[in-house]
């Protein structure tokens, strides 16, 4: 009797041991087939994304002028929104931004790139940076300014040099 559960026992330990055996060579070999490819490609530039969008990038033309070798870019914030609120630059290029408040206090913050100034009215506040990385760059107005204040943002897109 006991030599019999003996054997029952050992009997299930083997059949256990051959499953996950089995297992886990049906994983290594499923992994074996995978393509490496595209391995990490997706932790790249989070902000500017798939090729459909870096496609769409390549028909923006940057804003402003060029003003002894910064681009110079005039916006207005108001009630409720920010002019233009598509700001196209380019990698590598310094940069001044000149927002205007044309009527009560408004604020820009751009997220991603630690730049947030309040805009007091009818003052010209000068934000110079350098672009860095490509991407898009959302920009909201941090403060608030009436019942709008939640619509008034937009978007800073960095375009890579070589475009
Ligand atoms: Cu403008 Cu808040």
């Amino acid at each position: 009797m006991r030599q019999k559960s003996a054997i029952v026992v050992i009997a299930v330990v083997v059949a256990v041991l051959l499953a996950v055996l089995g297992a886990y060579g049906l994983l290594r070999s499923r992994r074996h087939h995978e393509p490496f490819a595209d391995e990490g490609a997706a932790e790249h530039h989070e902000h500017i994304g798939p090729a459909a969008e870096r496609e769409h990038a390549e028909e923006l033309s940057p804003s402003g002028s060029i003003e002894d070798g910064v681009r110079v870019i005039k916006v207005a914030a108001r009630q409720f929104e920010f002019d233009p609120d598509t700001i196209v630059v380019r990698q590598g290029e310094r940069i001044r931004l000149e927002v205007t408040s044309e009527d009560v206090t408004h604020g820009i913050e751009i997220e991603g790139l630690n730049i947030d100034r309040t805009l007091e009215p009818g003052k010209t506040e000068a934000i110079p940076f350098t672009a860095g990385e490509p991407g898009r760059y959302h920009f909201h107005c941090s403060v608030y300014c009436g019942k709008g204040h939640g619509d008034m943002h937009g978007e800073l897109i960095v375009l890579p040099q070589d475009q």
